[in-house]
């Protein structure tokens, strides 16, 4: 696979790529946020500039917690999608209880996941950790294609994520 960014046509068929391309998403994301601190802004520009320069994305976005026990749906660029998901369901709700990302290779094969695009095959949901180690919401990447994501991609999205949350006020 191939992604393109400020016209350069990048591979993304080797871990050496596909890193690559992290450093770049990392460096375009840190001068997207540079001296903002407004949540949504930056969520919503990460959102885009995620699902614009990864190759394979149906959708990418953010959900944010609502009280202690209630996922809700925050910036995302994809078809729209469900609003309100509860701490332990779905995917994205299990992400918020075990506290740790989840990759799932083929959504089918995972109990109780939600579908909201019925076009997505896999998977990749990240947590967001606030200033006192709670999780207040998740970044979630969907595809149509089987095994879209890997350990790679897994910990490139964690690095992006760090980065928002270094803006948190
Ligand atoms: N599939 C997710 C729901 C969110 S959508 O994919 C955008 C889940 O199982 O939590």
């Amino acid at each position: 696979m191939t992604f393109t960014l400020n016209e350069t046509v990048y591979s993304t068929d080797t871990p050496e790529a596909k890193q690559a391309m992290y450093d770049d998403l990392r460096s375009q994301l840190t001068g997207l946020v540079h001296g903002e601190r407004d949540w949504i802004a930056n969520t919503a520009n990460a959102s885009s500039l995620v699902f614009n320069t990864m190759p394979g994305l149906n959708w990418a976005g953010f959900y944010f917690m609502q009280g202690a026990d209630e996922l809700v749906l925050g910036p995302f660029q994809g078809k729209p999608a469900c609003i309100r998901i509860k701490k332990g369901r779905g995917v994205c709700g299990t992400t918020v209880e075990k506290r740790e990302t989840i990759l799932v290779p083929d959504v089918h094969a995972f109990p109780g996941h939600i579908a909201c695009d019925a076009n997505s095959r896999s998977e990749l949901v990240v947590p967001i950790f606030g200033r006192n180690g709670e999780v207040i919401g998740v970044f979630d990447l969907d595809s149509p294609q089987p095994n879209r994501f890997d350990a790679v991609d897994a910990e490139g999205i964690q690095s992006l994520v760090r980065i928002l949350e270094q803006t948190l006020a």
